[in-house]
Formats: C-alpha cells, sequence, structure tokens
C-alpha cells in the first residue's frame, strides 16, 4: 500500500492556539518513520498552506473564522482528491477537526457510498442554529451530511453527501442539545461511553464493522480526535472531557478495524502541543495509527 501523509496545519475551527503545530508534533513523534517501518510506500506531501490572521472575527452567521475555515478546506479537499486519484491511502494531520470539512469533501469525490467512523468525545454535528460557540471544529460531521453553511457544504460541488445511516460515532460523551436532538430524529449509530462500558469495545467494533458492511459501504474513512481516549492519555487536547476510552481500548479499535480491511482513509486531529505533556498526545496519535495501518506484536 502507498500512503500520503498531509498536514493541515489549522487552528481556525477553535479559539485556542498551539494545535495548527499538531502536524509538527505528529511528525517529531515519528509517524513517517512508523509507517515505513510497516513496509508501505510513505510519501510526505507536506502541508497544506495556512495564510496566518491577525485576528478572529465572526460574521453574522456566528461562525468564527470562516473565511480561513473555507480557504483551508478547498485547499485540502484538493489535496486529499489527487492523492486518492494516484491510488495512495491518505493519512490527514491536523489540525483542529474542522479539518474534516474538506478532508471528506475530498474523500467523497471517490465514493458512492462511504462509511465514516467518528471516533471522538463530541459529536461535532452542530449547525449554525445550534452551535452554543461558533466554533467550526464542532460542526464537520453535518457539514460533510449537508447540513449548514451553504459555502462550507458545497466545498466537494457534485460529491453525494455522507449518508446519515454510514456514520458511526464511537466515544462520545458531551453532546450538545441541538445534536441529539439531530443524533436522535436520524438515527444516528452511536456507542456513546455508556455502551462502550456495557458491551465492551471488543463488540462495538464488532457491531461497527457488521453494521457499515451491511450498508454496502465502498469506503471507510476513520476521523479520530485525540479528546476520545481519557484526558489521563491524551492531555494536549483543546476540549478534554473525563471519563474516556482508555489506552489499551483505543488500540484494540485500531488493531480489530485493520483486522476488518474496511479502512481506507484516516485522520488524526486536535493534538495541540502546547496543551501537552512532552508530547505525550502526539505519541499516542502515532501509536494509533501504527496499530490501525498493521502493527503487530507478535
Ligand atoms: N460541542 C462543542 C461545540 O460545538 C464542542 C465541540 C468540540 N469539538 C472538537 N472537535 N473538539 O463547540
Ligand atoms: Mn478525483
Ligand atoms: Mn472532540
Ligand atoms: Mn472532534
Amino acid at each position: 500500500k502507498k500512503i500520503s501523509i498531509i498536514g493541515v496545519p489549522s487552528d481556525y475551527g477553535q479559539q485556542r492556539r498551539g494545535v495548527d503545530m499538531g502536524p509538527s508534533a505528529m511528525r517529531y513523534a515519528g509517524a513517517i518513520e512508523r509507517l515505513e517501518k510497516l513496509g508501505y510506500d510513505v510519501v510526505d506531501e507536506g502541508n497544506v498552506s495556512v495564510r496566518k490572521l491577525e485576528k478572529s472575527k465572526r460574521n453574522d452567521h456566528k461562525l468564527l473564522n470562516l473565511e480561513e475555515v473555507l480557504d483551508v478546506s478547498e485547499q485540502l479537499a484538493k489535496k486529499v482528491d489527487e492523492v486518492i486519484e494516484q491510488g495512495r491511502f491518505p493519512v490527514i494531520l491536523g489540525g483542529d477537526h474542522s479539518i474534516s470539512i474538506g478532508s471528506i469533501a475530498g474523500i467523497r469525490k471517490h465514493y458512492q457510498n462511504l462509511g465514516v467512523i467518528w471516533f471522538d468525545a463530541h459529536t461535532d454535528i452542530n449547525t449554525p442554529e445550534t452551535t452554543p460557540s461558533g466554533n467550526i471544529h464542532g460542526m464537520p460531521l453535518a457539514i460533510n451530511l449537508g447540513l449548514g453553511d451553504e459555502r462550507l457544504i458545497n466545498i466537494a460541488k457534485g460529491a453525494p453527501f455522507l449518508k446519515f445511516e454510514n456514520v458511526v460515532i464511537i466515544g462520545a460523551r458531551s453532546i450538545d442539545e441541538g445534536e441529539r436532538e439531530l443524533i436522535k430524529n436520524k438515527k444516528i449509530k452511536i456507542f456513546t461511553m455508556h455502551e462502550i462500558d456495557r458491551m465492551g469495545m471488543s463488540k462495538v467494533i464488532e457491531e461497527t464493522v457488521a453494521y457499515l458492511k451491511a450498508r454496502q459501504v465502498d469506503g471507510v474513512h476513520i476521523s479520530i480526535d485525540l479528546d476520545a481516549l481519557d484526558p489521563i492519555y491524551t492531555p494536549g487536547v483543546g476540549t478534554p472531557v473525563p471519563g474516556g476510552i482508555t489506552y489499551r481500548e483505543s488500540h484494540l479499535a485500531m488493531e480489530m478495524l485493520e483486522e476488518a480491511k474496511i479502512i481506507t482513509s484516516c485522520e488524526f486531529v486536535e493534538v495541540n502541543p502546547i496543551l501537552d505533556e512532552r508530547n505525550k498526545t502526539a505519541d499516542t496519535a502515532v501509536a494509533l495509527m501504527g496499530s490501525l495501518l498493521g502493527e503487530k506484536l507478535v
């Protein structure tokens, strides 16, 4: 398999600085060497260019840094599209979770029935109407489903939107009121921490794989927000929520997804080295990357 690493040093989807250094932190933690060691042909495509902004501004839709997020998303969608066109497997390094607007837009151009696994403490399915913060990193899942700001949802013009029934959320424990209603109304498949506790991660992933296969998806993207894990393991994130997935549970999830051979692209987001402890969060991200892409103990 040929892998392309794409860095997206953007922090425009939220209001804490530092998450723009996520790609550097994950490269420093050995992402490229780790994948090369597994025998892949790895190309580091470098970073999408993110123009620097003097001050945050809100527009009348209550979306913070909308112009900047649009710019990054358009560039990233184009880059991801090119990489897939070349037959390469994209590994995208964020940046805050707003980068999924562009990454999944680019991916959607290549699949008619894409599945998405959203591994996150949050559900990121807010719209301009429901957002409590105005932060666009709380909206990327909604945008790829076709809900939200006109310009953001139209980045992948012509590509089908994600289908509600092709999404599986894993690890959620902080869900806003409007998000909860949408998840219920659209019957989105979700394994909150409650289900992970009751069923165990093994069963959660078995059901996730069976569910997506039954949907006859033609590809599966996994979006990994490092705040899905408990902040004990990943303290370097902007919106930590206690009571998360353990180190071992998260590795088991990656290993089982690798065994299932369903993943066609992945991304690691919300790594903020400024808030971190000695690059622990980037180290964990890279270890998960290894498991997801086939590392074995024996
Ligand atoms: N639900 C909250 C919001 O809309 C928090 C979102 C956090 N998202 C993230 N990708 N860390 O603002
Ligand atoms: Mn294409
Ligand atoms: Mn999150
Ligand atoms: Mn997120």
